[in-house]
């Protein structure tokens, strides 16, 4: 296959950046999206040229790092990451535009590269659990309600991409906070943090900048592991509940110490 390509090439986090056409010849249709980035730069490298960073790890579809966006779409045409995206979704002699995710809170490194950390400070909020986990216990000997279970399985699929934020005109990372706050909530190894997981966890996601769910949906359209519109309703439900036990929590605390 011969491509167009064009790519979004910044130096640094404060350069202006701007769009660069290449042509690549000589793409196998069984590439990956990121196999022919190499063989971009494998051309660029032989060239002298500055190679295009773009992030990557696994290469499995489980790391979540190789985020780009793809003619306009969060891993482009098909709901997977990029790394299992193959060139035979595209044409010989496609145009193919690719930008780094667009979002305030995760800003440019270099290329295609964009810096999630605030994803990490949102797990840091609360995306853990204290139980001690020591080797793998029984399976039978904590019983988790079949439905609860598959839920939480579900929802821990999340690989925190950020895909949904790239795709939310918002840019809301709510479907990646609902993931999580679903997958620990429903499990009694995630109870003791309950409440403060979620009132943590939204409170720093707003911190970071995220704007706020207005239901467009496009989260969930472009979330490679398909994690479910209803986790958000999911988050919201919640919330809810936390508040009400936190504002509960706080008049018992009151009456106690009138002073
Ligand atoms: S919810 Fe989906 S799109 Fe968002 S971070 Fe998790 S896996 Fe990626
Ligand atoms: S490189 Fe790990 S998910 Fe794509």
């Amino acid at each position: 296959m011969k491509l167009k390509l064009k790519i979004w090439r910044q130096r640094n986090a404060s350069d202006e950046g701007a769009m660069v056409d290449y042509d690549i010849d000589g793409v196998s249709p069984d590439m990956s999206f990121l196999e022919m980035l190499d063989t971009l730069n494998e051309k660029l490298i032989l060239d002298g040229e500055d190679p295009v960073a773009f992030d990557h790890d696994c290469r499995e579809g489980i790391c979540g790092s190789c985020g780009v966006v793809i003619n306009g779409d969060a891993h482009g045409p098909e709901q997977t990451t990029a790394c299992q995206l193959h060139m035979r979704a595209f044409s010989d002699g496609e145009e193919i535009v690719i930008e780094p995710w667009r979002a305030a809170p995760f800003p440019v490194i270099k290329d295609l590269v964009v810096n999630r950390g605030a994803f990490d400070r949102i797990i840091g909020a609360g995306g853990y659990i204290t139980a001690p986990t020591g080797s793998a216990p029984e399976g039978n000997s904590t019983r988790i309600p079949k439905p609860d279970a598959d839920a939480a399985f579900a929802n821990a699929t999340c690989i925190g991409c950020g895909a949904c934020v790239a795709a939310c005109p918002n840019g809301s990372a709510s479907l990646f906070v609902s993931a999580k706050v679903t997958h620990l909530n429903l499990l009694p190894q995630g109870q003791p943090e309950r409440t403060s997981r979620v009132m943590n966890m939204v409170e720093q996601m707003d911190a970071e900048g995220f704007g706020g769910c207005t239901n467009t949906g496009m989260c969930t359209v472009s979330c490679p592991k398909e994690i479910p519109f209803m986790s958000i309703t999911n988050l919201n439900k919640e919330y809810r509940r936390a508040v009400r036990e936190t504002t509960k929590a706080r008049a018992v605390q009151a009456k106690a110490n009138p002073s």
